[in-house]
């Protein structure tokens, strides 16, 4: 009977609930016993408890909560090679030959290592006395499959990362509130998103909520985006808008590679000098509100039918399969080469460090249509 377990890694993302269900209750469909690995990689190092049998009736309600239920954490000792090697021992003593990660792109990168790893791991365990020969014999392979968990659809090769679509409509929501306010005032806000390196979040919300201005890193703004932003919001302030809403992604940069802040931002627009906008002003960072709550439809779908595949995908692995990791594309679910995905997203986020915007903008370009 192969036992299947799942994690979530890294930061939590609305959907990761759906994800944990899909793959406990696919696993026992199937045949298989399902286990959850509580506090991401934690868990797998500590063991104990950690690791626990799910029962079908275990992940009711999973659907309908934010975050992730069954835990997560960024855990250092995974990082090191002593750390996998008590992760390896507890998968072994568990039983477990199947894992299903749901995370960002570093969670993945960890797991595709501990796979690659994995038989001199299981040597380590043997040289070392902590296993004998015939306990590890079973578990010559270990399986991998990734889902991607993240608010900042920052994981190129695919359209949707799990979480991206209920952070935004939470923008977009905080973002109609304040617009109510800014009205009545007849003020400026700028407002800061999430994202890390990815310029995603900021630029949808940017379209959906018909913001005056938007700051991306993948586009940073020309030397004089001092006169073109305020030109831009004097325009519109002519055309009688009470409101003025700039969304600033919090990587955003001038074409230097320094830091666009909100500060910044309010400076420009607050200013009472002669020719500035002299406009009301305030700043507000939305912070975690983004990544709390419970997903939207299209994120519990997603998280769903990725869980689904993603156990016929261990399933149906081979010794020879490359790691994949889940995608959607154009609609359709997916499985596709999980480093080949991570290499690209790493290529763009160097692309913008060394200041090579153009490249950066083709490369997303390559990866949402890929
Ligand atoms: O990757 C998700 C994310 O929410 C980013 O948008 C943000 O930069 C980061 O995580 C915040 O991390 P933490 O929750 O550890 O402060």
């Amino acid at each position: 009977r192969k036992k299947i377990a799942v994690m979530t890694s890294g930061g939590d993302s609305p959907g990761m609930n759906a994800v944990v269900r899909a793959v406990v209750r696919t696993a026992i469909h199937m045949g298989c016993d399902a286990f959850c690995i509580y506090e991401g990689y934690e868990g797998l190092v500590k063991g104990g408890d950690l690791i626990r049998q799910m029962g079908w009736s275990e992940v009711r309600g999973y659907l309908s909560e934010g975050g992730t239920l069954i835990g997560t954490a960024r855990c250092m000792e995974f990082y090191e090679r002593p750390g996998r090697v008590r992760a390896a021992k507890n998968m072994v003593l568990n039983g477990i030959d199947a894992l299903i990660i749901c995370g960002g792109d570093g969670s993945l990168t960890g797991a595709d290592r501990f796979r690659s790893e994995w038989p001199s791991l299981l040597e380590e365990l043997v040289s070392t006395g902590q296993l004998t020969a015939s306990q590890v014999k079973p578990y010559k392979h270990l399986n991998i499959v990734g889902l991607v968990g993240s608010i900042d659809n920052d994981l190129s090769g695919t359209d949707a990362t799990i979480g991206c679509y209920s952070a935004l409509s939470r923008i977009c929501e905080m973002v109609d509130y304040i617009e109510a306010t800014a009205a009545s005032h007849s003020r400026a806000f700028v407002i800061e998103v999430m994202g890390r390196h990815c310029g995603w979040l900021a630029l949808l919300a940017g379209v959906a909520t018909g913001a005056d201005f938007v700051f991306i890193p993948e586009r940073p703004v020309s030397e004089c985006w001092h006169e073109e932003m305020c030109a831009v919001v004097k325009r519109h302030r002519a055309f009688g808008k009470r409101k003025t809403i700039v969304i600033v992604a919090e990587g955003a940069n001038d074409k230097d590679g320094n830091k666009i802040t909100p500060e910044q931002i309010k400076n420009l627009l607050a200013d009472k000098s002669e020719g500035g906008l002299a406009l009301d002003t305030r700043i507000t960072t939305l912070g975690h509100v983004q990544r709390g709550g419970t997903a939207v439809a299209y994120d519990r779908m997603l998280g769903t039918l990725q869980g689904v595949e993603a156990v016929k995908a261990v399933l149906e692995a081979t010794p020879e399969t490359e790691t994949c990791f889940i995608a959607i594309n154009e609609n359709k679910i997916v499985r596709k080469p999980l480093m080949k995905a991570v290499e690209e997203t790493k290529s763009v986020a160097k692309a913008v460090e060394e200041k090579q915007f153009d490249k950066a903008m083709s490369l997303r370009d390559t990866e949402f249509s890929d």
